[in-house]
């Protein structure tokens, strides 16, 4: 069976907005590219919109300019994504793993009352999906990616929504998403 939008989303009028959250290594950019596909939505990743705003890599942003800056673009890319998006197109997004961390950006959300879906694993099988990966500032050693998950998971259960993605294919996780907007 394909997924028109119609089929998909037969309240495609009033929701607009499906943003995912969760640590790295999550499958948030990748499973919001298929969920968008699958919806017939257009998909923004917030990290990108960072990188092409400051013409930097997310990596290069926290080696010259520190986390603090980096954090202050996140929050700055997400109100001007907002703005445009007020009357736009149906977008799915994908959060970098510490945007909905901050509270200024969960309270954003909340305002709107925006569709957040968290998208969660076992640490263990998040850094085994990541691996070596020197684009991410944030991919330290084990135990302190353990603690970091930990601090994080504490955020992330302010979303109204959480999907385990222990186990399941990326196709999986993207069909679960769309039941549960369904059912909302
Ligand atoms: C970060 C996660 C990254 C990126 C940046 C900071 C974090 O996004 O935003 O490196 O604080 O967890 P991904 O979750 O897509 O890796």
């Amino acid at each position: 069976m394909t997924y028109t939008q119609s089929a998909a989303m037969p309240h495609s009028s009033k929701t607009r907005a499906v943003f995912l959250v969760g640590f790295m290594g999550a499958g948030k950019s990748t499973v919001g590219r298929l969920l968008s596909e699958r919806l017939g939505w257009r998909f923004v990743d917030l990290d990108r919109q960072v990188e092409a705003r400051a013409n930097k890599t997310v990596a290069e942003i926290f080696r010259t300019l520190g986390e603090p800056a980096f954090r202050e673009m996140e929050t700055e890319a997400l109100r001007r994504l907002l703005q445009a998006m007020s009357d736009g197109d149906p977008t799915v997004i994908a959060l970098g793993g510490g945007a909905f961390a901050q509270s200024a950006n969960a309270e954003m959300l909340e305002r709107i009352a925006a569709h957040v879906v968290f998208l969660d694993a076992p640490p263990d099988e998040l850094r085994r999906r990541i691996g070596e990966d020197g684009r991410r500032p944030l991919l330290t050693d084990a135990e302190r990616f353990r603690q970091l998950y930990e601090e994080r998971r504490l955020h992330y259960r302010r979303a109204k929504h959480r999907v385990q993605t222990e186990g399941k294919t990326i196709s999986e996780v993207a069909r679960e998403i769309e039941f549960l907007l369904e059912e909302h």
